[in-house]
């Protein structure tokens, strides 16, 4: 047998070898190009013929015309067979797939009742041109208790039993409104801002007590700051929170050595008309501690209460936000518990 008719054979032999191994579009092609491209084992068989005498190419032409056929069918029957299979599978993907198939239990994600509540307080005082501040929670003794008007020795420390840091003079802030002062200190008047955070309290907890919570401080200081801007200030907020415009408000004194005047601010059930559960059927819900800034915290802040003088609030964020959606456990805030969260 000649050298060529071997290769025929051998040629033919590889090519339905690979030809039934392929599995991909695109392992066809590259047998494509392997046997049939222009730089394929077949063309250059094909080649090789042309240098050959006449009566050798009439033997071989036929033969190598036979394989270029042979070769080019079986390839043609792949292709129809993978694209027949693919076709297939597809319409098995499509036969599966249950347009009304749920997955039960799934749930949706949320953001926490907590972080809901606190984009709300923001955009409110946001819309009133407030700006948004925020303070460590390992704070100081200076600026927790003595730039507030609470030295060492006054009994108002009692108010709010602390959990002290094994470093000199470091506590767990009891309260936000340390960052009133670092706040003043920093900017120079007018200075309008709030600042939510979490607090620390060193107490036995119950349904409205807890060792951790969070409060929103609020700070107006300018020139001529009264107690009237305070209270249209608590009011236009509590009416937006509580989307309730006839909601009114109700003073009564309250103690804070760091505000002088001291007012707690409570505002009118937005719940009922006539005494519910949630008023404790006074009518009136207590929510914050208020006052004009004391003229030892402006100077402990370096600014000039001769000149200006300021309005300070702050509130628990648990307790509006329990007020607001009926919630009677301030624990379950950081309860984790799934039945509790996906409420929100
Ligand atoms: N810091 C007070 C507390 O935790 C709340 C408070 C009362 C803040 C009166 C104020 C204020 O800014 O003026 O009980």
């Amino acid at each position: 047998m000649s050298d060529i008719k071997k290769e025929i054979n051998t040629l033919l032999a590889t090519f339905s070898e690979q030809l039934s191994e392929v599995e991909t579009e695109q392992e066809l092609e590259e047998i494509r190009i392997t046997f049939l491209g222009r730089k394929g084992k077949l063309t250059e068989l094909m080649g090789q013929m042309k240098k050959l005498p006449i009566e050798k190419k009439r033997e071989l032409g036929p033969l190598l015309n036979g394989l270029k056929r042979n070769i080019e069918q079986q390839f043609a029957q792949k292709k129809k067979g993978l694209a027949n299979a693919e076709r297939k599978a597809e319409s098995l993907r499509q036969q599966h797939f249950d347009v009304t198939a749920y997955k039960p239990g799934a749930l949706k994600s949320s953001l926490h009742i907590y972080t809901q509540i606190i984009e709300q307080i923001e955009d409110i005082f946001i819309s009133m041109g407030y700006g948004i501040a925020d303070g460590p929670e390992a704070e100081t003794d200076y600026y927790n208790f003595q730039a507030l008007n609470i030295p060492a020795d006054h009994p108002a420390r009692d108010m709010q039993d602390t959990f002290w840091l094994n470093m000199p003079d470091m506590l767990l802030r009891t309260h936000t409104s340390p960052v009133q002062v670092r706040e003043m200190e920093k900017r120079s008047a007018p200075i309008a801002l709030i600042a939510p955070g979490r607090v620390y309290r060193h107490e036995a907890t119950d349904a409205s007590h807890d060792f951790m919570f969070s409060q929103v401080e609020g700070l107006l200081v300018d020139k001529n700051i009264s107690m009237s801007h305070l209270l249209a200030t608590a009011k236009t907020f509590l009416q937006k929170f509580f989307e309730k415009k006839d909601l009114d408000i109700r003073v009564r004194p309250g103690y804070f050595p760091f505000v002088e005047p001291g007012i707690e601010i409570d505002f009118s059930c937005a719940f009922c008309s006539s005494g519910c559960s949630i008023c404790k059927k006074t009518g009136w819900i207590e929510l914050m501690g208020a006052g004009l800034i004391h003229p030892n915290v402006l100077k402990y802040a370096k600014i000039d209460s001769e000149v200006y003088s300021g309005f300070a609030f702050g509130f628990g964020i648990e307790r509006i936000a329990m007020i607001k959606h009926g919630i009677n456990d301030i624990r379950l805030f950081h309860s984790s518990s799934i039945d509790f969260l996906k409420q929100f």
